[in-house]
């Protein structure tokens, strides 16, 4: 691990180092997130667009291609390989397809649509590039447990992937988060505790409790390590795109954690010369969650945004007050950016459309994207010549009561051949 430097507070500056503070700035508590510092002289050494391309076929397809890129032993990775066959998930987190899709980009109104589909991972949400960092810390630091709040994502994506690596994960969610994400934490045995409260209240709640009872601590935004596993969207997109750098990206904003994570991918690729430039980042929060686009309509700091109550259909992007909210805002502002704000129906419309034009089934907060891009075309953020990329950070088998809700029931009929006649005249 020498290629990390340190670990640098985003509101003072001061820089620590890795032995000495294991996840915020002592000074500045929950709003002092800890940035990793990497050495770029080591890493171009080690890596490269033409050394990942030389080894397209040894290179493993999933996050750890860019293991050098990442705060991580690579022994401890090596640890879990039996040299032929992954043993385990954590395996398979990451390299999701890239579709480019020219229905959307009729549709949208844009030179070219790409859609990322993240749903694709072992739980199925962007969550487990995280994840699967958070463990490897946890094995390092020879944590036999690990905790985390969530909306219902990075907790399903954390039990999934802690599930035979000997570490117990100790789980708090909302108690309405959608079933199917409660249903995962379950089946792979974290101890759930289902908060009958917001997700703001179980992320206080786990960390009072990791630090009484001394877990490993993987809370978005507060553990410094995990906007680095979701960088790794950001280094996938650029490589499958040929090292081009799209013009945007849009993506689902709650914590802030994610949108932070592609600034710091983009930051790393032009430190290290692998591209020239920087996307602009669209940051789409649901109306009903949108402290961070309010903040940055009306240009307050973002260490003075008030809480709000959250509610949106979106559960992945309800926060009230986002915890990477500083991250998130310079995101945006630094690559010339934007948030844009989307209600909870134009959500549940890009989910069908998104279906039937791509084939990807989005849970709502993933679907958010497309909803963002239609809002910027339509008021003139975006022009008709640009490449713009969706980010989908969620399964739709996550949620799918929201789906319905975006089609409709289906048409039930009498187990009769004269029935099935009659629909399809009506259906036809
Ligand atoms: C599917 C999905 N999309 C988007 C987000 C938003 O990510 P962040 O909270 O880092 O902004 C989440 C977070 O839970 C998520 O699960
Ligand atoms: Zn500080």
């Amino acid at each position: 691990m020498d290629h990390v430097t340190g670990l640098k507070c985003v509101v003072c500056g001061e820089e620590y180092d890795v032995g000495d503070v294991v996840y915020v700035c002592p000074k500045h508590g929950a709003d002092g997130i800890l940035d990793v510092q990497y050495d770029y002289a080591k890493i171009q050494g080690r890596v490269s667009p033409r050394s990942l391309s030389d080894s397209a076929q040894s290179a493993p397809r999933s996050i750890w291609r860019y293991t050098p890129l990442l705060p991580v032993d690579p022994l401890i990775l090596a640890g879990l390989h039996d040299g032929r066959q992954p043993v385990h998930p954590l395996f398979s987190v990451g390299w999701t397809p890239l579709y480019r899709n020219p229905q959307l980009s009729e549709r949208a109104g844009v030179a070219e649509v790409y859609v990322k589909n993240d749903g694709l991972m072992p739980s199925a949400s962007l969550k487990d590039r995280a994840s699967a960092v958070a463990l490897l810390k946890a094995l390092e630091l020879e944590r036999e447990i690990i905790a985390g709040a969530s909306t219902g994502n990075a907790a399903s994506s954390l039990a999934t992937l802690s599930a035979s690596l000997g570490i117990r994960s100790i789980i708090f969610v909302p108690a309405a988060a959608p079933q199917a994400k409660i249903a995962q934490l379950l089946v792979c045995g974290a101890t759930v505790l289902a908060v009958d409260g917001t997700y703001d209240q179980a992320f206080d709640l786990c960390l009072a409790a990791s630090t009484k009872y001394g877990w490993y601590n993987r809370n978005t935004a507060y553990n410094p390590y995990m906007t680095e596993g979701k960088k790794t969207a950001g280094y996938e997109i650029c490589e499958q795109l040929g090292w081009q750098v799209p013009d945007r990206i849009f993506v689902g904003v709650g914590d802030g954690c994610i949108i932070g994570g592609l600034h710091k991918a983009f930051k790393d690729m032009l430190a290290l010369g692998w591209t020239d430039r920087m996307p602009r980042l669209m940051g789409v929060q649901a109306a009903g969650s949108a402290a961070l686009y309010s903040a940055w309509k009306q240009r307050i700091d973002p260490l003075d945004i008030s809480p709000i109550e959250a509610h949106t259909i979106a559960d992945s992007i309800s926060a009230g007050l986002p915890r990477d909210r500083v991250k998130a805002t310079r995101a945006v502002v630094e690559t010339d950016g934007a948030f844009v704000s989307v209600s909870d129906e134009e959500i549940l419309d890009a989910i069908p459309v998104l279906g039937r034009d791509a084939g990807v089934f989005a849970e709502p907060a993933g679907a958010a994207p497309y909803a963002g891009l239609k809002k910027a075309v339509s008021s003139g953020l975006v022009s008709p010549h640009e490449r713009v990329v969706l980010l989908v950070t969620g399964n739709g088998l996550k949620d799918v009561a929201s789906a319905i809700k975006s089609t409709g029931s289906p048409t039930v009929i009498e187990p009769t051949s004269e029935a099935v006649d009659k629909a399809l005249d009506t259906l036809t």
